[in-house]
């Protein structure tokens, strides 16, 4: 019999103007551990389901199904240092974790491209799953044919702080509040900055950073999130060089070129600095 144990970074999608395109990875983790059992069992850390409807096992399933034998039964204990419903990746950590697991238990019967394609088909999008996969700064997208193609980078020199209010946004209802078109100025004013985004982490030129922003997402999102305006603001008086909605929000991402300290923010928000990972998920396999 064996068990694995995968750690899975924390993300940050969108970063701006990427919508559903670009992320990043952070030294914030979920492990998950998943042993070969005669019988299902599922331990958490967090508020989730206890059985098989939990995402961990959908997504050991999605793989445990590819590799014909559906339903497998495993013993899963899961512990999360991600806050959820936050903005943090927090489920595409749970599909990356539980994906990853399942394959190792099946000796790694698929590619990381195919591992790329799974988890971003269940999690709708690839800007959290493949900087949890991969590490980094990544821009991906999903094809036509169902594939997924992606640049990544590791950027240096760029300091991220999240704030996190005692609220949770669920991505749904954060996604349900988008209007189905755009002019093309908001579509350029956005393109462009997701352009610059990447290429400033790419080339580790911070000062572009300063430049980027969203008209996608943000203006739609910035209403539900109470706090974020002054959060915003609470930032930029620190020195940020930009701030951004964390994914699907409620945590505000902000940028710095030096580590940020004596950030003051509103009651019932947290701020966490964290540091970029430029590690992918992590795996180790033992026998029991
Ligand atoms: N790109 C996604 C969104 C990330 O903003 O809705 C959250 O899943």
């Amino acid at each position: 019999m064996k068990k694995v144990t995968v750690k899975v970074s924390a993300t940050s999608a969108n970063l701006g103007g990427g919508f559903d395109c670009l992320g990043l990875a952070y030294e914030l983790y979920h492990t998950i551990t998943a042993a070969e059992s005669d019988g299902f069992s599922l331990k958490s850390n967090v508020p989730a389901p206890r059985d098989k409807t939990n995402l961990i096992y959908k997504a050991m399933n999605a793989v445990f199904t590819l590799a014909g034998c559906p339903d497998r039964n495993v013993a899963i204990s899961s512990h999360s240092d991600i806050p959820q419903a936050s903005g943090l990746g927090s489920s595409a950590a749970c599909i990356v974790g539980g994906a990853v697991a399942a394959n190792a238990l099946c000796g790694n019967i698929l590619s990381q491209r195919r591992m790329l394609e799974i988890c971003a088909r269940l999690d709708g999008h690839p800007d959290n799953v493949l900087p949890a996969l991969l590490g980094g700064a990544t821009a991906g997208v999903m094809t036509e044919g169902g594939g997924v193609e992606y640049v990544r980078c590791e950027p240096s020199g760029i300091y991220c702080a999240l704030a996190t209010p005692d609220f949770p946004l669920e991505t749904q209802k954060a996604r349900a509040a988008l209007p189905d078109t755009y002019s093309r100025a908001d579509c350029v004013y956005s393109l462009s900055r997701a352009v610059l985004a990447f290429g400033a982490f790419a080339t580790r030129n911070t000062d572009a950073l300063r430049a980027i922003g969203d008209k996608l997402h943000e203006p739609y999102r910035a209403p539900l999130i109470k706090g974020y305006d002054e959060v915003r603001s609470a930032f930029m008086r620190s020195g940020a060089l930009s701030v951004c909605i964390s994914g699907a929000g409620p945590s505000a991402l902000a940028f710095f070129d030096k580590p940020p300290h004596d950030v003051k923010v509103p009651d019932g928000w947290t701020v966490r600095i964290l540091p970029i990972s430029g590690k992918p998920v992590t795996v180790e396999i033992s026998d029991i």
